[in-house]
């Protein structure tokens, strides 16, 4: 079975085309860094914007590259939600049009659902049942995973999500947006004993986050010293092992009260090599499995859309003719993929 899957949720368009017998045939992303730079953040009807200039002419290109005519796919998948609401429209509407015109079958996929299914994209793919660490721009999760599409949330932000606190705190010390690559950069170069950041909500009994207090310490620190190249790459190395302790204290809890041995991570923070090697390592010390996807793979891709639209389109009935996005959309009212 041959999926093209479409990205278009936020400031990325993805496009790519898996194969259930063959893996990943290609797999295409246009960033929108260079349009949002100006604003210090993603403007909604910009992204939508290019989303509409970039999608069809990367659908073709897709099927240039795989030499591939449309009549070769077996259907079409598109991020219904959660996003921002134009960009989803555009993905909806694209993929929906093509679709009827080309008479293959299309599905509207959940954008967090994805990111957790994309390590199922690597040679190597986790067993059931596993928590998942789902830590993105918008939302910071972890989710029992007792089979493909049964979600149970056991804990998630209770302000800022886990790359947002990594944006904000970027922006603070007069960093370009995405922040947490930028913050990781400089953290390599940093003095890891200069400053000390709290660890938030890690004594509390709950699986819950909150990451709007680092945010508030980074600017302290900040208006007590000169951003010097020094300062900064010391303050960038502070947040991120505050960020990554935290993170990976609560996984460990939630692999103690699940009871179950194997680690899932995914979306754009899982990309933080501090985050990946410091759960690895535990992991190791404890007998724990954990599981992450290729560093592309962690931020929005078309892959992860194309992946997941894959594993539901045989167990899921659409209407061809509704749109029907879905901005908000809880993780948890998905109902599960039957093989
Ligand atoms: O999953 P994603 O690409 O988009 C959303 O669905 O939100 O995640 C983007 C987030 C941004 O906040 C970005 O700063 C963060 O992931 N991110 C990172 C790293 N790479 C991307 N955060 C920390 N370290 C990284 N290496
Ligand atoms: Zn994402």
């Amino acid at each position: 079975m041959r999926v093209l899957g479409i990205e278009s949720s936020c400031d990325e368009t993805g496009v790519a085309i898996y194969c259930t017998e063959r893996g990943l045939l290609c797999n295409l992303l246009k960033s929108q860094t260079a349009t949002h730079a100006p604003y210090g953040g993603v403007v909604p009807e910009l992204a939508s914007r290019d989303h509409i200039r970039f999608a069809l002419p990367m659908i073709q290109e897709a099927l240039t590259l795989t030499q591939l005519e449309p009549q070769d796919l077996d259907g079409l998948a598109y991020t219904k939600g959660p996003g921002l609401i134009g960009g989803l429209l555009v993905g909806a509407s694209v993929v929906r049009s093509l679709s009827y015109a080309w008479g293959k079958p299309a599905i509207g996929v959940h954008h967090m659902e994805a990111h957790l299914l994309a390590v199922f994209l690597e040679n190597n793919p986790p067993p059931l049942p596993f928590v998942a660490l789902l830590v993105s721009g918008g939302h910071t999760l972890l989710v029992a995973v007792e089979a493909l599409g049964v979600y149970r949330i056991l804990g998630q932000s209770v302000d800022d999500a886990a790359g947002e606190a990594f944006d904000k705190t970027a922006k603070l010390l007069g960093l370009p947006q995405p922040g947490g690559p930028q913050i990781a950069a400089l953290a390599k170069h940093g003095n890891p004993k200069r400053f000390h950041f709290p660890r938030p909500m890690l004594h509390s009994p709950s699986l819950n986050f909150s990451f709007s207090g680092l945010k508030t310490h980074a600017r302290e620190v900040i208006a007590a010293h000169p951003l010097t190249p020094e300062n900064t790459a010391d303050i960038a190395i502070a947040f991120e092992m505050a960020v990554v302790e935290t993170i990976a204290h609560k996984c460990l809890k939630a692999l103690q009260e699940t009871g179950f041995r194997t680690l899932v991570m995914a979306g754009g923070v899982s990309a933080n090599i501090r985050l990946r090697e410091t759960l690895s390592r535990l992991g190791e010390k404890q007998g724990l499995g954990i599981f992450y996807p290729a560093l592309k793979l962690c931020t929005d891709n078309g892959a992860m859309i194309a992946v997941t639209g894959a594993l539901r389109m045989p167990c899921e009935k659409q209407d061809p003719f509704s749109l029907a996005p879905k901005p908000r959309w809880s993780l948890e009212s998905l109902s599960p993929i039957i093989a």
